[in-house]
């Protein structure tokens, strides 16, 4: 069991490429009178400067169970990979119960990692692939002299190890035009030099290692295959398992290692529907049995909801926040978050805010000025409520619309809108409707079924304390998390 921390963790790829204008194709575009074009045509260009992971701080307590989630190319298994000790990582500090691991190889980390693909092997029984990494691993033994002492020693491998690294860093300085990534590499050079003479110099504890014992093995197998469920599969192929059953075998593989981090990365993508659901609860279950501190990835919000007790949501390789699942959902940070978490996706309406007396006039795209009550939303940053207009976006999500009650016209909290579509899902009615003709449509998510059609008019009121204020430019949230406005 262990805690994590990673301290301004970066990554940077060299040799990513990247896109940029090309002004041959650009002028042959021109003589082909392709003038309304509006993409710019690109050419693929290498260049050594492409940051996967910026700034990535986190502090994770023992046991706990974090999501990170985000789209495609956000960073989330390049920072799992750094955290397993698969990526180099470039620039910060990580440290795994109060050690720094950055030169740490994987396989002293204490970690184990199952990924989507899970990777048995075919020709071996469920229970020759867990007990595999078991067989091959040899367990550290403190070396003892005959009164019983630790022995300290001058780690020779270690040494070894650093140099190896050093010149792979050397070899990239020359290699790399790009002056921050220069300026990185030229820190971790320092950094691994550091290493080097400490580790030349100072004699550190030694070790023999040993293979387990035969019991010892079979012991752990049948604990990991008691937990998963999965006794009656040991001897059965991968071949004759459901994708299900061999992602618990992989499971198991991970389990019986003893890590003091799991992390998974997507390990139920390759699942359909109702397994994924059946194997995020297992995943749950065996979280909370092993009490173990779990790092798992994913794409799909749901999961990230239902499983983590927090959530880090990134974004082309910066986080954007790290809550509880509630709190993200409650209190988004930004338009991105807001936006990311929550099915459907929130509604967002540019509006212009002006503080009016105990009233927010809000003023839509239709022309329509509601009013909202100030002591209904929750705090709004004080610049916003000088008595001037501000541009912002309104974000609310369609469970937090309803019908307008009679009298909302005249109070001024209703707004109209016209219905575009409506999807009748049995549990829920979606209505898409509009306030200008052209659109967006917004989606307003009601419990009832109705008898409206396309082209009613229909009134919308919103929960107040329901609202979302994002700057414009910002995207930040303006709000903070208490309900009413002193
Ligand atoms: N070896 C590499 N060399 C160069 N760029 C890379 C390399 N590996 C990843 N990248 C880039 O780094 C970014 C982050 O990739 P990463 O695999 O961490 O994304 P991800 O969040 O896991 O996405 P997905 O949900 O698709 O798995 C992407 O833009 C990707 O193209
Ligand atoms: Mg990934």
């Amino acid at each position: 069991m262990a805690g994590l921390s990673l301290k301004h963790v970066y990554k940077v790829y060299s040799g990513r490429k990247t896109t940029t204008k090309n002004p041959v194709k650009l002028l042959i575009n021109q003589i082909k009178k392709k003038k309304n074009t509006t993409r710019t045509p690109t050419v693929e260009k290498r260049s050594g400067d492409f940051v996967a992971v910026k700034d990535f701080n986190m502090e994770i307590e023992d046991g706990e169970f974090i999501v990170f989630v985000g789209p495609s190319g956000c960073g989330k298994s390049t920072t799992i990979r750094m955290i397993a000790g698969l990526e180099d990582i470039s620039k910060g500090e990580l440290f795994i119960d109060g050690r720094l691991v950055n030169d740490v190889a994987p396989k002293d980390r204490d970690i184990a990692m199952v990924f989507q693909n899970y990777a048995l092997y075919p020709h071996m029984s469920a229970q020759k692939n867990i007990e595999f990494a078991l067989k091959l691993r040899k367990i550290p033994v403190e070396k003892k002299d005959k009164d019983g002492n630790p022995v300290f020693a001058i780690d020779k491998k270690k040494i070894k190890d650093i140099k190896e690294k050093i010149r792979t860093v050397e070899f990239d300085l020359e290699e790399y035009e790009d002056e921050e990534y220069k300026q990185i590499l030229t820190e971790r050079k320092a950094a691994l030099e550091k290493d080097l003479k400490y580790y030349s110099e100072t004699p550190v504890q030694a070790y023999s290692y040993k293979h387990m014992k035969k019991d010892e093995i079979a012991a752990k197998v049948q604990w990991a295959a008691k937990i998963l469920g999965i006794e009656e599969l040991l001897d059965n192929k991968p071949a004759e398992m459901s994708g299900g059953q061999r992602q618990r075998i992989a499971l198991g593989r991970a389990m019986v290692r003893g890590p003091k981090v799991f992390l998974l990365d997507e390990p139920l993508s390759n699942l359909d529907a109702k397994l994924r659901t059946s194997m995020r609860m297992e995943i749950v279950k065996l979280h909370k049995e092993l009490k173990t501190t779990f790092i798992y990835v994913t794409h799909d919000q749901i999961e990230a909801m239902t499983m983590g007790t927090r959530i880090v949501v990134m974004k082309l390789g910066v986080i954007q926040q790290i809550d509880t699942p509630t709190n993200l959902y409650d209190f988004p940070e930004n338009k991105f978050v807001a936006g990311f978490i929550g099915t459907p996706q929130m509604n967002f309406f540019d509006v212009s805010i002006k503080k009016a007396g105990t009233k927010l006039q809000t003023t839509f795209a239709n022309g329509q000025t509601l009013n909202f009550s100030l002591g209904n939303l929750r705090g709004i940053d004080k610049a916003y409520l000088d008595g001037n207009s501000h541009e912002v976006t309104l974000g609310i999500r369609g469970e937090h619309i309803s019908f307008a009650q009679d009298g909302a016209i005249n109070n001024k909290t209703a707004l109209n809108t016209t219905l575009n579509v409506k999807e009748v899902l049995g549990n829920i009615t979606q209505l898409f409707v509009r306030i200008t003709a052209d659109g967006p449509d917004y989606i307003v998510s009601v419990p009832e079924r109705n008898d409206y059609a396309s082209g009613d008019k229909i009134s919308i009121a919103f929960k107040e304390s329901s609202i979302h204020l994002f700057d414009r430019e910002t995207e930040l949230s303006i709000m903070n998390r208490e309900i009413g406005n002193k």
